[in-house]
């Protein structure tokens, strides 16, 4: 991914979290081939079970670039990136910053109080994460025009928890390239990784261009797609969240213009989304297996059927109620009309958003407990009017919706910050939409028919 390297120019490469120097020793193969005449490493590598076969490796690029005339040098750092970072920089011992930087760093969250979040924070930089904390601090080391290649999880480009470390991207460098697998299942099988990856191509300091979009399925990279994507599309005008979204495909007409159509945020349309507010284990000694007076009914994604809450399933094992008292009444929530999202899919389900309709009728009572694994649409706490719950569950089930939030979360997880970063139609077509709901919920084609943005298959 990186740019051509001049023949005859001095190159200095950081590798953080080298391994046994795989991505440097592919880095030094390319400088060879492009003339480079002085290639310069600095490999970060903290286990020293590596250190022998990474010596080894960082020697052989010596000899591949000296074959071709060229001289080379390298540092092996032993200690830990994160926290040695600082001292290196300012020691005078790196008096130079590195042109290039490659990384396929460590994946791990850290907490709040840890070293490794006070290293950081000393030097402006929010994340609690080991590949976003890498990917930060070599792109701060860097030269202006130096150039960024990292691979890492796709979790970044949503969320809150990233949205420092997408806002740093996005003020240091030029996106130039992100490449995305599309198959979790194929890419990294060996591997284990549940995680979606990227790889990404960031020159710092040179202002936003187009971003070429490539995927493909799997690491052996056949059928790459590649769509060269306006800098808008990949970051919405007026997000505050900075989401990137990435889409791998060329949109058809029928997409851009259902894009254009449905922009509106949950704001807009006068609701919110919220995680369901009931920890049922928290709860266990108020949980009831029948109903009446002073109880609420518990809804649990499993009471999800076609589109609409089914309460109580009676053959259900799980309690399905819940005493209304002085405990319980701040987690619970007036009666009304609702969406309920379920939060988990497995990876090999076809759809992420899966809604259910929540009416009054479903389970009579002055309150409802909505389990945490759920997400809940609602307005301002409080129920909405009948046709707009259904009108949303029937755009939140349309194959269009469920393509949109694909493009930004790589998880199979969907959060409510997932369901508050999509966009909406405006409210009165929600409403009308609702008004054509009964008693059955439409079928996936009906719902695509009405929703539009995707080719409808026969
Ligand atoms: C995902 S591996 C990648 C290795 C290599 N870059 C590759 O692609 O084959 C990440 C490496 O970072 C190293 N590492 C983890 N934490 C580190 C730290 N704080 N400082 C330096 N290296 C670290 C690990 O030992 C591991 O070898």
């Amino acid at each position: 991914m990186f740019r051509t390297l001049e023949g005859g120019t001095a190159v200095r490469l950081l590798d953080a979290g080298s391994g046994i120097g795989s991505l440097t020793a592919a880095f030094a193969q390319r400088a060879a081939a492009d003339g480079v005449s002085n290639l310069e490493i600095e490999a970060w590598e903290i286990d020293e079970k590596l250190h022998g076969h990474l010596s080894e490796t960082l020697e052989a690029c010596g000899t591949l670039i000296r074959n071709k005339g060229g001289s080379f040098k390298f540092a092996l750092q032993s200690d830990d990136y994160i926290l040695s970072f600082d001292n290196l920089l300012f020691s005078g011992r790196r008096t130079r910053r590195p042109t290039h930087a490659i990384l396929n760093p460590p994946y791990k969250k850290f907490s709040s109080d840890s070293a490794h979040r006070k290293a950081l924070r000393n030097r402006g930089i929010e994340t609690a994460n080991l590949y976003s904390a890498f990917v930060a601090l070599a792109l701060q080391s860097l030269e202006v025009g130096g150039e960024l290649v990292a691979i890492t999880p796709r979790s970044f480009c949503n969320g809150p928890y990233f949205r420092p470390y997408r806002e740093l991207i996005l003020a240091t460098a030029n996106i130039v390239r992100v490449h995305v697998f599309e198959s979790r299942t194929h890419a990294f099988k060996g591997d284990e990784v549940l995680q979606e990856n990227v790889i990404f191509h960031l020159v710092k300091g040179e202002a936003q261009g187009q971003v070429l979009v490539t995927s493909s399925e799997d690491a052996t990279f056949s059928n790459v797609t590649v769509k060269q994507t306006p800098f808008e599309q990949i970051v919405l005008p007026g997000d505050r969240e900075k989401i990137l979204h990435l889409a791998t495909h060329d949109e058809t007409a029928a997409t851009s213009s259902a894009m254009a159509r449905y922009h509106h945020t949950l704001d807009d349309v006068g609701l919110a989304v919220s995680t369901g507010p009931v920890v049922d284990f928290r709860m266990r000694d108020h949980l009831r297996s029948v109903g009446g007076a002073g109880r609420a009914p518990m809804v649990y994604s499993h009471h999800m059927e076609r589109g609409f809450i089914v309460h109580p399933k009676l053959d259900d094992k799980k309690p399905e109620f819940i005493d209304i008292n002085s405990e319980t009444r701040k987690w619970l929530m007036p009666s009304g009309c609702y969406v309920v999202i379920r939060r988990l899919s497995s990876k090999e389900e076809r759809r992420r958003i899966v809604p259910a309709i929540y009416t009054p009728q479903a389970a009579p009572g002055p309150f409802i407990g909505f389990d945490n694994k759920t997400n809940i649409v609602h307005q301002a706490k409080h129920g909405m009017a009948e046709a707009v719950a259904k009108g949303m569950a029937v755009y939140l089930a349309s194959t269009f919706a469920d393509q949109w939030l694909r493009r930004f979360s790589g998880h199979t997880q969907v959060n409510a910050g997932d369901l508050h970063a999509l966009r909406y139609p405006d409210r009165e077509t929600l409403r009308a939409w609702g008004e054509g709901v009964g008693a059955i919920f439409p079928s996936q084609r009906e719902i695509d028919e009405l929703v539009g943005g995707v080719d409808v298959q026969n």
